[in-house]
């Protein structure tokens, strides 16, 4: 059995400024549930010695400052039992994202108060940063939302979607049994994002490589209107609707039909469809083998490809494009939360098997 240890340092307890998380035993946490005593993450009446240990309640009797983020926050080493998505000092994020100590999200800190922030570079969540100066509370290609984005409910990404705040919207999801990704419960759901459905690399891809990643769900469509909600790019639409599945965005002549000539780029989309194009040299392979990349990533439909994928176009629908191919959820050092630095991609330039030249092989 994996032993692992999560500590509090004794010197927060009164005013609870950070739990610290350490983990002995094996990196890799096959299945993610919390583990610990419950003193180091729960306080019952948020109140030690007469002070108070938060200064303002969570849900959940959580004993941590900032909520969600608190916990969330600290430098990946690889080892760690707990994903953070928020570093305190300049994560080292590398070209793509892939060699240094970000995960699968990117890092916040690149839109972070506390960081170089620069609303470009990710979604402005509460508690993190201030609501973006040029889009407020506007996704683009969507409605407005009625408050800054949160981790979790309603205005958030994370849990259930119709639940007011983060607490309630995850709640019984850290204890929860995940060992079934069927997207029943938001334990049950690819990293808690109730309804979506994936492979979890066990340390939220934590330098990935082609054996170690995520698998992220895609659905081939036909036409725009048939949605799964299933897909992680679905999950995205919930907010960013026009650029998936708005009324006829996509395919040529708004005819809701998804093919070229289009008129957003295609997502839930198969590439096999069109691997007798440069698509079937994607990531240097041909078109019926070709290594599955971590920098430019495609999903696959989970029933077709029941593991974790090393290749693509070994059958029909294993390279799906999705808002992940070019984005990544949280933030990057890049504009727009890309993954990479789009101001590089040069038509004619030689630059051979980068970015958006992973699939578009012929036009570097
Ligand atoms: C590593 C941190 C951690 C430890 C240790 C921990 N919890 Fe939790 N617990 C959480 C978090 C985070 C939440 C809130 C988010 C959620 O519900 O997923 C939570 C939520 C809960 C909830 C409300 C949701 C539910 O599952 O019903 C209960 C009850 C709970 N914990 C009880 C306990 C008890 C009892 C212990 C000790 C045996 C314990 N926890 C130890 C992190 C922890
Ligand atoms: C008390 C500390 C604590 C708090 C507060 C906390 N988390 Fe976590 N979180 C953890 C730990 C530990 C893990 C790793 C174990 C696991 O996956 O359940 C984790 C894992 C996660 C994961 C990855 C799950 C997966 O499938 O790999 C997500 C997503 C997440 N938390 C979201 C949230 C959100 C949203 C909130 C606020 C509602 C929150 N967390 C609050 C400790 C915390
Ligand atoms: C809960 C609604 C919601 C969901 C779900 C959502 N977004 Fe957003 N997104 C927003 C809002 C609001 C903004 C504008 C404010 C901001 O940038 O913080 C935004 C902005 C963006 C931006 C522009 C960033 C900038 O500041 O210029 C990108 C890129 C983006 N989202 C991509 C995605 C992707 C990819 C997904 C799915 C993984 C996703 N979004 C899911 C609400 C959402
Ligand atoms: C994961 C693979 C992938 C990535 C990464 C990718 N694309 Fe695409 N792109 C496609 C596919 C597949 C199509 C649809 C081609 C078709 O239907 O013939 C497409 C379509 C397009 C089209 C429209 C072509 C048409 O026939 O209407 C343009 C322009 C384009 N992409 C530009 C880009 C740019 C710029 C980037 C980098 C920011 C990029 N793509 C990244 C796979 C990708
Ligand atoms: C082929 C790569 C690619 C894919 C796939 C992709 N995007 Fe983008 N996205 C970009 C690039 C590049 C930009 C920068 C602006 C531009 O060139 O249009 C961008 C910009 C954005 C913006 C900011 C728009 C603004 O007004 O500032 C949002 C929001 C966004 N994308 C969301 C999404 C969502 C949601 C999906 C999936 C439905 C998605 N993207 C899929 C490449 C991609």
């Amino acid at each position: 059995m994996r032993s692992s240890r999560i500590e509090l340092f004794g010197a927060a307890v009164l005013f609870g400024a950070f739990l610290a998380f350490s983990v002995l035993g094996a990196p890799g946490v096959a299945v993610a549930k919390v583990q610990g005593q419950c003193a180091q993450c729960h306080t019952m009446h948020n109140s030690q010695n007469g002070q108070s240990i938060v200064s303002t309640p969570n849900g959940a009797l959580i004993a941590t400052e900032n909520g969600c983020i608190g916990c969330h926050t600290g430098t990946n080493t690889g080892a760690n039992n707990i994903p953070y998505i928020l570093s305190t000092s300049t994560p080292n994020y590398g070209a793509t994202g892939t060699t240094g100590d970000t995960l699968a999200g990117g890092n916040f800190y690149f839109v972070a108060t506390a960081g170089n922030a620069t609303d470009a570079a990710g979604h402005n969540v509460a508690g993190l940063a201030a609501s973006d100066a040029q889009l407020g509370l506007t996704p683009p290609g969507g409605q407005a939302l009625l408050s800054q984005l949160t981790c979790a409910g309603v205005n958030g990404c994370h849990g259930d979607r119709t639940k007011a705040d983060d607490f309630t919207a995850v709640s019984g999801a850290h204890h929860g049994d995940d060992s079934v990704l069927d997207g029943s419960t938001v334990a049950q759901s690819y990293r808690f994002l109730l309804g979506v459905t994936g492979i979890e690399d066990s340390d939220w891809e934590y330098q990935p490589t082609v054996t170690a990643h995520n698998q992220y769900n895609g659905y081939d469509r036909a036409q725009e209107a048939d949605v799964d909600n299933s897909t992680i790019s679905a999950l995205c639409a919930k907010c960013h609707g026009d650029f998936h599945s708005g009324a006829g965005d996509l395919g040529p002549s708004d005819d809701g039909s998804m093919q070229s000539a289009w008129i957003r780029h295609p997502t839930d989309f198969d590439m096999g469809n069109v691997k007798n194009k440069e698509y079937g040299a994607y990531n240097g392979g041909n078109s019926t083998a070709a290594p599955y990349s971590v920098v430019a990533p495609v999903g696959s439909d989970l029933d077709t490809v029941p593991g974790v994928q090393q290749t693509v176009f070994d059958e029909a629908d294993d390279a799906i494009v999705m808002c992940l191919s070019c984005h990544r959820a949280h933030a990057t050092p890049y504009a727009d939360a890309l993954r990479w630095d789009y101001s590089a991609m040069v038509a004619g330039s030689g630059a051979g098997n980068v970015g958006c030249f992973i699939c578009h092989t012929t036009k570097d």
